[in-house]
């Protein structure tokens, strides 16, 4: 019988990983599920932890939730742990959005100075608790959802020294579930095949006579609304000439890299209004919160559909059924290269589609990259190391280098001031600078 732990169990998504585990009851024995926060969440684990067992009690299943403080309380005996904690808050993401708009630079979770910053207070934290897992739960399964999810995910593998860790998004689970019916087909009918790192991959695609779809679903891309693109990011299309040379869809975030000029702007726009995403998602929280707090809600409201995770419990949940039940299921997990990419180093984590089992994850092979993606990746992937190492290590001169390395960062003086600010202004939470 399994021992399930969730650190930021307070969050607003947590009832659709309780939702994911309910449709897997026949495949997962669970007999604990542990809600872990800290004392500024305690609050909203609370009120989730009530709403969590209210859906639990509705299924007529006996499974304990437990809502505690005490993490290494829960890590002790636990099967799987799953992280989707925010370190700082959501005013640390104000401060990651804001801090480099008031620069002209693009203010966002993952990617740009925000990102990297986000990084930079979140992985001392998951050293912290892969410290914990050794010794209370050595066993374990890591499931990370905890963002920059990537960079996360190869701190715990590389400087943590925890194979045992998956790393997730929703990203190509919202693709793969609604590209097929775009272009008439089904998934199970279909053979997806993507490669890159989070946040940075690209996708090709092959119906069951072998023949590949992938410029079918793209040409589908340009009538209408991109209904696989999360919440969180403006949509713009890509230029589809450049599509058409790649011969592959670039995931949404891409937009950022490819139509830096556009996307800036829109953020700029936001930025100026106030309404950037974090003020934005604070209202969608307030909203969902109120609703977890009535009584007879028994299940998932449809409001969490807005934001911009939705659906990642898919992920969560199916990849723990998959490793507890050695299914060997093809999932997208950031997990080892290992050849998969070979324009990529063999030891260091990459998104890719993969086989999920007993075993962990082993990568399919992607194969080499054409010359403009190879040099993205490889810009991309190399700047994840310097700001993982600079995470780790609190130098300033890597820091440094990943600001002036990150494309959403013009380099010069103004870099430097920003990236001085928010040392200034992230203070409390990066004890290692
Ligand atoms: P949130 O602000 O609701 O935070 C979740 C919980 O974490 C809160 O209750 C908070 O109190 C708690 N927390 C903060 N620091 C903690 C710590 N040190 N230990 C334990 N708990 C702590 O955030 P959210 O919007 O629910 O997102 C949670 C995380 O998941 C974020 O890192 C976010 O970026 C990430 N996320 C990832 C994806 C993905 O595709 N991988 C999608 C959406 C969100
Ligand atoms: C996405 C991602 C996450 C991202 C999140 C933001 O689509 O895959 O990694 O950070 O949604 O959603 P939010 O609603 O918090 O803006
Ligand atoms: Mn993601
Ligand atoms: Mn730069």
């Amino acid at each position: 019988q399994l021992k399930m732990v969730t650190i930021g169990g307070g969050s607003s998504y947590t009832p659709e990983l309780i939702e994911g585990y309910i449709k897997r009851q026949d495949q997962l024995p669970i007999k604990e599920i542990w809600l872990v926060d800290i004392p500024a969440g305690e609050k909203k684990l609370n009120i989730v932890g009530e709403m969590a067992r209210r859906m639990v009690k509705k299924s007529g299943l006996d499974w304990k939730i437990i809502t505690t403080l005490d993490r290494r309380a829960a890590l002790k005996d636990a099967d799987f742990v799953s992280t989707q904690f925010r370190v700082g808050l959501m005013a640390a993401r104000v401060k990651d959005e804001r801090i480099p708009g008031s620069y002209g630079f693009l203010g966002q979770e993952t990617n740009g100075a925000g990102g990297i910053f986000k990084a930079f207070r979140t992985v001392p934290v998951i050293l912290d608790i892969v410290k914990d897992m050794k010794e209370l739960c050595p066993d374990a399964w890591l499931i990370n959802f905890t963002n920059p999810s990537g960079m996360i995910t190869e701190a715990i593998q590389h400087y943590g020294k925890w194979p045992r860790v998956i790393g997730l998004c929703n990203v190509p689970v919202m693709a793969m579930m609604t590209e097929p019916q775009t272009i008439g087909r089904e998934l199970k009918d279909l053979t997806y095949k993507f490669a890159g790192i989070d946040h940075f991959h690209w996708h090709r695609v092959w119906d069951k006579t072998g023949k590949e779809v992938t410029m079918e679903i793209i040409d589908k891309m340009y009538e209408g609304k991109d209904a696989g693109l999360p919440k969180n990011i403006f949509e713009i299309n890509f230029f589809k000439e450049q599509l058409e040379q790649m011969k592959m869809i670039p995931c949404g975030y891409h937009r950022y890299y490819y139509r830096q000029e556009e996307m800036l702007n829109h953020s700029l726009e936001e930025f100026d209004n106030g309404a950037t995403r974090a003020q934005e998602v604070i209202k969608i929280e307030h909203e969902l919160f109120k609703l977890y707090q009535d009584p007879n809600l028994n299940y998932k409201p449809k409001q969490l559909a807005e934001r911009g995770g939705a659906h990642y419990s898919d992920a969560a949940c199916e990849s723990i059924a998959s490793i507890y039940a050695d299914k060997r299921t093809h999932m997208v997990v950031s997990t080892l290269n290992n050849g998969a990419i070979p324009d990529l180093p063999s030891d260091h984590t990459v998104e890719v589609s993969a086989q999920i089992g007993a075993a962990g994850a082993i990568p399919l092979t992607f194969g080499p990259f054409q010359p403009a993606e190879r040099g993205w990746i490889q810009l991309m992937k190399n700047m994840e190391l310097v700001i993982d190492k600079a995470a780790v290590t609190g130098d300033y001169g890597l820091a440094l280098q990943a600001f002036i390395m990150n494309p959403l960062i013009p380099s010069g003086q103004k870099a430097k001031d920003l990236l001085d600010e928010m040392l200034v202004a992230n203070k409390e939470f990066l004890p290692q600078f």
